[in-house]
């Protein structure tokens, strides 16, 4: 018999269940700053961002619920006060949830490539989206964005470099592989194992 899905709240809210505009004090009983992760998978960036990082807040999220709930119960696990996820479209929430200028950075580590020349138009890092990204992230705020995917890394970096809102920057190293840990995300630990280069992109909010 099926078993009923595990209650993960505050850990895992659906989009659906969200009205309105998000007040991150609300969500997350400080005015820490939030930093986003968008399309966070099974969060692996999200827990070592949380533990690591105490003093910001980060909110993944996910289309997928399977993975988007798999993230959240490593949270609730630890019973970590500063990251939750919430199961949805990214662009959806980043258009009617998120205040203007109210978050300190988005990361966006391997989008799926979409590879298909008839799927290109699904891919989440869009002209549009580059756009709801200048309009959430606060003057002086960050995004960050990796990828395996050559073709797809340059797409993003000439949204990115030619967005009048975001100056280029040099990214932070990454990390050595020098154990299964060792990684920024699972995708991220796939791609090395598979002996891919790995594309890394950082932008400042003007
Ligand atoms: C290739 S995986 C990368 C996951 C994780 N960032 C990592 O690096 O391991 C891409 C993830 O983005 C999610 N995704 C795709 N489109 C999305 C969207 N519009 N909103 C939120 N998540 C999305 C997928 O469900 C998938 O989990």
């Amino acid at each position: 018999m099926p078993q009923p899905a595990v209650d993960l709240h505050p850990y895992f809210t659906s989009l659906s269940e969200i009205q309105g505009g998000l007040d991150w004090t609300v969500v997350f009983g400080n005015d820490h700053p939030v930093e986003l992760d968008l399309g966070c998978g099974r969060g692996k960036f999200l827990l070592d961002s949380s533990i690591n990082h105490p003093e910001t807040n980060w909110m993944g999220v996910e289309l997928d619920f399977t993975e988007g709930r798999r993230a959240a119960k490593r949270l609730a696990k630890r019973e970590l006060p500063n990251a939750r996820v919430i199961g949805g479209d990214a662009k959806q929430f980043l258009t009617n949830q998120v205040a203007a200028h109210s978050v300190a950075a988005a990361h966006v580590y391997f989008p799926d490539p979409w590879w298909k020349r008839k799927h290109t138009k699904r891919r989440l890092f869009t002209d549009e989206f580059a756009d709801m990204l200048s309009r959430v992230v606060k003057h002086e705020g960050f995004v960050h964005s990796w990828t395996d995917v050559g073709d797809y890394f340059e797409v993003i970096s000439s949204l990115m470099n030619h967005h009048s809102d975001f100056i280029p920057l040099t990214p932070p190293p990454e990390p050595a592989g020098e154990n299964d840990m060792d990684f920024l995300t699972n995708f991220h630990r796939r791609g090395r194992r598979m002996g891919c280069s790995i594309y890394r992109g950082l932008w400042q909010r003007r």
